[in-house]
């Protein structure tokens, strides 16, 4: 028994917002089944191909636990078939252009005509207003978000991460509000428009960066590494390079082996509860009572001081045995892991944040499992289908097709393709 047992999503989304959307529902227990473009598919199947000939893994990564129909939704049968798939689901998730849908014929008026029931997901790039009918990309979003405009170093360019915070981030915004949608259905009967812009998403996420906005005007940021350098604070939030965005001050330090790997590095918040720890361990046992350094305002304008001492100590060891010292001690501290120390994690997959997934074209590959954990749902992760693969199987035990009119479907050039075929056999 999983926690969205028996709700039906139709999921008309592609590239990377809306399929991670629709891929924690369908770990969450929901039947994701997800139309696409007959022979084209979602088009991120063939971007960045690494197995040729195999779904890519940008694909096969959003994609888990779904089953997909090749459906044209434009062709008059496509949009019969269609018309059944929302009647029967509960909800139908996109990601499109604006004003594809309502192209296809298939606007929210229609959409409620229906089914009453039903709740209407969206990813957008912009919420309504003067940029609404621009299509959006991950960095673009992170650009108007706010997020750029705040990440990187004082004296360079504005910076984008490479958390998908606009795109994958989006999805969990929509996600949360299609379980909330589903559950006011439970006591209204109807269903609702859901809609998680990206600009949205990200100004959510940069939500710090807009309390110290609004700090500015009370004068400088006293806890940014700037304000120690002597750099004068100018009319918007600055970019802050590795400070630490709360009031206990931390940088990224050199560990053992900084010189030759590049991520031998560990992040180290002097936090004030454990700074005569903190003092003790990197051997400035002077610094617990000395009045200059003894309390967090004295050491706001020697920040730099302070992390240089502290780096002497930590490039004397590892990421991992800084990490072992401190952590008994309450020191906040934390490894630079790299991909590839991430894709090693024992614990992460015993967790099973990272699994290892078989796929009958590309063999074995390594995924992100569902981050988000239920003790009474459990996940289990399936490979991501191939383009049609439960074409005939969601017509005729979805929709309940059969006989000469299911002929007639897949024979009208609607949803028929050569998987679709083979998945008949
Ligand atoms: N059958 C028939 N037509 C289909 C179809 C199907 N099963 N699935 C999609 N299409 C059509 C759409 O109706 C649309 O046709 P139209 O232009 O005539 O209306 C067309 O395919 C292309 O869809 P579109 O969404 O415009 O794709 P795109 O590749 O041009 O743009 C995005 C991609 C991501 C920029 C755009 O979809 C977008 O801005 N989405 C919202 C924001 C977003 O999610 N961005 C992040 C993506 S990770």
């Amino acid at each position: 028994m999983q926690a969205l047992d028996g709700i039906k999503i139709l999921d008309f989304t592609h590239v990377q917002s809306g399929p991670t959307c629709t891929q924690l529902l369908a770990w969450l227990g929901a039947d994701v089944i997800k139309v696409e473009r007959p022979g084209v598919g979602d088009a991120t199947r063939k971007q960045l191909v690494d197995v040729p000939g195999a779904d890519s893994l940008y694909f096969t990564m959003l994609n888990h636990n779904k089953r997909s129909i090749e459906l044209n939704s434009k062709h008059e049968t496509g949009k019969e078939v269609l018309t059944r798939l929302i009647e029967t689901c509960d909800v139908l998730v996109e990601n499109f252009a604006p004003g594809a849908l309502d192209r296809m014929g298939f606007g929210w008026e229609r959409i409620q005509e229906i089914n009453p029931r039903i709740i209407m997901a969206s990813v957008k790039g912009f919420g309504p207003g003067e940029y609404e009918d621009c299509k959006v990309y991950e960095n673009i979003a992170q650009c108007a978000g706010g997020a750029a405009s705040t990440t990187g170093f004082v004296d360079g360019l504005p910076v984008v991460t490479g958390a998908q915070i606009g795109d994958s981030g989006t999805g969990l915004h929509l996600a949360l509000g299609i379980v909330s949608a589903l559950f006011q259905r439970e006591k209204t009967g109807r269903g609702q428009k859901v809609l998680a812009a990206m600009q949205d998403g990200v100004v959510n996420l940069c939500r710090v960066k807009l309390r110290d906005q609004q700090r500015l005007a009370a004068g400088p940021l006293t806890e940014y590494s700037q304000f120690g350098e002597g750099i004068p604070f100018g009319e918007a939030t600055p970019r802050a390079g590795n400070d630490s965005g709360g009031g206990q001050p931390g940088r990224i330090l050199k560990c053992k082996g900084w010189e030759t790997d590049p991520n031998a590095y560990t992040y180290f918040i002097t936090q004030a509860a454990a700074w005569e720890k903190i003092c003790d361990v990197i051997g400035a046992p002077e610094w617990k009572t000395d009045e200059g350094y003894a309390t967090p305002p004295a050491r706001l304008d020697k920040l730099n001081e302070v992390f240089e001492r502290i780096e002497a100590w930590t490039m004397t060891k590892t990421k991992f045995e800084v990490m072992e010292i401190c952590n008994p001690f309450d020191i906040p501290v934390g490894p630079i892991l790299s991909m590839k120390e991430i894709a090693e994690d024992e614990g992460l997959r015993a967790t099973g944040t990272i699994v290892e997934v078989e796929h009958p074209e590309r063999g074995p590959y390594l995924s992100v499992g569902c981050p988000i954990k239920l003790s009474d749902s459990p996940v289990e992760v399936a490979r991501s289908p191939l383009l049609g693969e439960h074409t005939v199987e969601i017509l005729s035990e979805v929709l309940g097709y059969g006989g000469a009119e299911l002929q007639g479907i897949v024979e009208s050039g609607a949803v028929g393709t050569p998987r679709a075929a083979d998945a008949a056999e």
